[in-house]
């Protein structure tokens, strides 16, 4: 673990992402934590074997500390969650083989048949097509909101969700992927208190922060339940591995490792040395990367080719979003979307003319990545409910990274030619 300073103030999150949850002198000395290659371990005594168990599955506290099978938990895994926990300010925290893993232990963990979820729109295409497909199919019900900002409209699509069955889950994403749609936290918070007081039960109110990321928003200290992140994107940051994390109370974060043994979606100790490796440059990654999307996100929105650009930090100044953005977040990211002046055909002619930007789906690694969502990353959603959210055929997502902004802007604009 870090070393408290004494009488010191806690340690900033830069310090956190690099030392915590390690402490070398529990690995001979190594300065950096070793890759726990291992699938199972070793009991001192048949006796201790029967108390690590017992601590385990039934939380008896008898002092037995140690691991005894990789599914259950390493200590790679030790070190990512308490460096999570620690960023994102929750008791605990729970790591998973993937973003997607995470929100379905989250999901199959909290609710039951005859359950609603109460979620925000746009979402991920991979929760949204979770939540229209397997989640459906074991009647448990999703009802979406468009306007997460404005009280009234809010409450209306509540009582539209209590109509549907027990609210068990308000799933919120924010800002959303892929047109940084801004949800207010509080907001949902009061209005999860409307629901308690209506229906007799309070609904966890989980959030996806993966577009920002621990570094610019904290949705556990603005009282949300769960934090939800695709560790795959700006913690891994290299787009080389594949994880996810939810933070929050020791209470909910124990039902998670126990859902998460039993589905075998645990994060392995490979990935997990990758990732907690990964955590001491996030911040340094995150800040470059923000520079160059403010600088990109101009060029775009000044370009005659480009009809709109959906970046944070054009968020327009007295409206609602705007307010919620400035109470909300510290940071505008690196990843939102634009329209171009055509058509299917023109986006396509833009991606394949692009030399330096790669085509590819997911974000928040150190290269650009562009995509066009209709056809990849939310092909499964539905045409009508893509374009109620503003995914259209025109519509590309951009992930920006730490290259030299420069060479970004000079494919950028020579790739426009071709729209
Ligand atoms: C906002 C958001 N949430 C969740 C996920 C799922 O994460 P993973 O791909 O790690 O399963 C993604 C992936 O793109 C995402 O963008």
């Amino acid at each position: 673990m870090s070393k408290a300073i004494s009488n010191g103030p806690p340690p900033h999150p830069e310090t956190l992402a690099v030392g915590h949850g390690y402490d070398p002198m529990a690995a001979g000395g190594a300065a950096k934590p070793p890759a726990y290659m291992t699938s199972t371990f070793v009991y001192p005594s048949a006796a201790e074997a029967k108390r690590l168990h017992e601590a385990f599955f039934d939380g008896v506290e008898n002092g037995a500390t140690g691991h005894i099978y990789g599914r259950l938990g390493h200590p790679g895994l030790d070190i990512v969650e308490a460096r999570l926990a620690a960023l994102d300010g929750g008791e605990d925290a729970a790591c998973f083989a993937s973003g997607m893993a995470a929100i379905t232990a989250i999901l199959l963990a909290f609710l039951a048949p005859g359950d609603v979820v109460l979620h925000s729109r746009p979402l991920y295409g991979g929760t949204e097509a979770l939540l229209a497909g397997e989640v459906a199919r074991l009647g448990i019900k999703s009802v979406g909101f468009r306007n997460g900002v404005d009280r009234q409209p809010l409450a209306v699509d509540a009582e539209r969700a209590m109509a549907e069955g027990s609210v068990g889950v308000i799933w919120v994403e924010t800002p959303a992927n892929p047109t940084a749609t801004i949800v207010d936290i509080a907001l949902v918070l009061a209005i999860a208190e409307d629901i308690a007081r209506a229906q007799g039960r309070r609904p966890l109110v989980c959030v996806d922060n993966t577009f920002l990321g621990p570094f610019m928003q904290n949705p556990l200290a603005l009282g949300a339940d769960l934090c939800m992140t695709s560790l795959t994107k700006y913690a891994g940051g290299h787009c080389d591995l594949l994880a996810g994390g939810v933070s929050g109370s020791i209470a909910l974060i124990s039902r998670l490792k126990m859902v998460r043994t039993l589905f075998g979606s645990t994060l392995d100790a490979h990935t997990a040395w990758l990732l907690a490796r990964s955590f001491e440059t996030m911040s340094l990654r995150n800040e470059r990367a923000a520079e160059n999307a403010a600088k990109i996100a101009a060029l775009l929105r000044d370009h005659p080719k480009v009809a709109s650009v959906t970046y944070l930090g054009f968020t327009p100044p007295g409206t609602s979003a705007r307010a919620v953005f400035e109470r909300q977040c510290r940071g505008t990211g690196s990843t939102f979307s634009f329209r171009i002046r055509g058509d299917e055909a023109a986006a396509f002619r833009l991606l394949d003319a692009l030399k330096v930007l790669r085509l590819a789906v997911s974000l928040g690694g150190t290269e650009t990545l562009i995509c066009h969502p209709a056809s990849t990353t939310h092909y499964a959603v539905p045409r009508e409910r893509r374009e109620e959210v503003g995914i259209d055929d025109a519509t590309l997502r951009i992930s920006v990274g730490i290259e030299h902004v420069e060479d970004l802007a000079a494919d950028l604009v020579q790739a426009l030619e071709a729209v």
